[in-house]
């Protein structure tokens, strides 16, 4: 009853069609651990989605970066869960803290919105994480709890998500987690989980680590017993994420 090792690509708002076909092409031709080893991810910009999918080998899956909190209709801007399936696009990232910090995503907001994208067969990258000022008051376990209680109390199987902890003073700053900070963190999260979901739910969630995660730290964090992956972005972006996905490889020697 592993968990296999999950590492997410998270592009953001960043590319050009020829960007994306070269870092696609990097992608194809890296020499990674086997799909029962490790399940790769990647999040491009909405607009590349079909560009991604036509290019990307078939072994690596794709997310896209939100959708909305309900079926399609008249919400200008937005794209519905319905289209992603429509695509073919399997993943969702939803709560990430740009979208929570910058958009001012409710943590009720992302609850139904990932209630919503896996009641239509989407599979969710779900984030939840504190910011410098939190963690140095103390409540990064009471906030990441009353981000995640939003979502557990929307949904009954967890077989579909993933549980990113992205701390938000990581994020795009060079300032990673240290192991232990990631650790210690992670394994508070499935003990929640243990409480308010159920054992089998803490036993299998994946909860994968982001923030400034680089080929220079992934062996490190990945070999934390919590650790079960990884959300990337700068380093997505570049040849090194190779090196993160090969990071699995820690895993299966433990
Ligand atoms: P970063 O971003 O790796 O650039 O810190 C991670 C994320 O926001 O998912």
């Amino acid at each position: 009853m592993g968990r296999k090792f999950f590492v997410g690509g998270n592009w953001k708002c960043n590319g050009t069609a020829e960007e994306v076909k070269k870092i696609v092409s990097t992608l194809n031709a890296g020499e990674v651990p086997s799909e029962d080893v490790v399940e790769v991810v990647v999040s491009p910009p909405f607009v590349f989605l079909g560009l991604v999918k036509g290019l990307l080998k078939p072994d690596f899956h794709i997310a896209a970066q939100n959708c909305w909190v309900k079926k399609g209709g008249a919400f200008t801007g937005e794209v519905s869960a319905e289209m992603l399936i429509n695509l073919g696009i399997p993943w969702v990232i939803l709560g990430h803290s740009e979208r929570r910090l910058i958009l001012n995503e409710s943590n009720d907001f992302v609850g139904d919105k990932v209630a919503y994208a896996l009641s239509q067969g989407l599979k969710v990258i779900a984030c939840v994480g504190e910011t410098l000022e939190q963690r140095e008051s103390g409540s990064t376990m009471d906030v990441v709890a009353a981000q995640t209680k939003a979502i557990a109390e929307r949904i009954s199987n967890w077989e579909n998500v993933v549980l990113a902890y992205e701390p938000v003073w990581a994020i795009g700053t060079g300032k990673v987690a240290s192991p232990a900070q990631a650790q210690e963190v992670h394994f508070e999260l499935r003990k929640w989980l243990q409480v308010n979901t159920s054992p089998e739910v803490a036993a299998t969630t994946r909860i994968i680590y982001g923030g400034s995660v680089s080929g220079a730290n992934c062996k490190e964090l990945a070999a934390q017993p919590d650790v079960d992956g990884f959300l990337v972005g700068g380093a997505s972006l570049k040849p090194e994420f190779i090196d993160i996905i090969k990071s699995a490889e820690v895993k299966k020697s433990m």
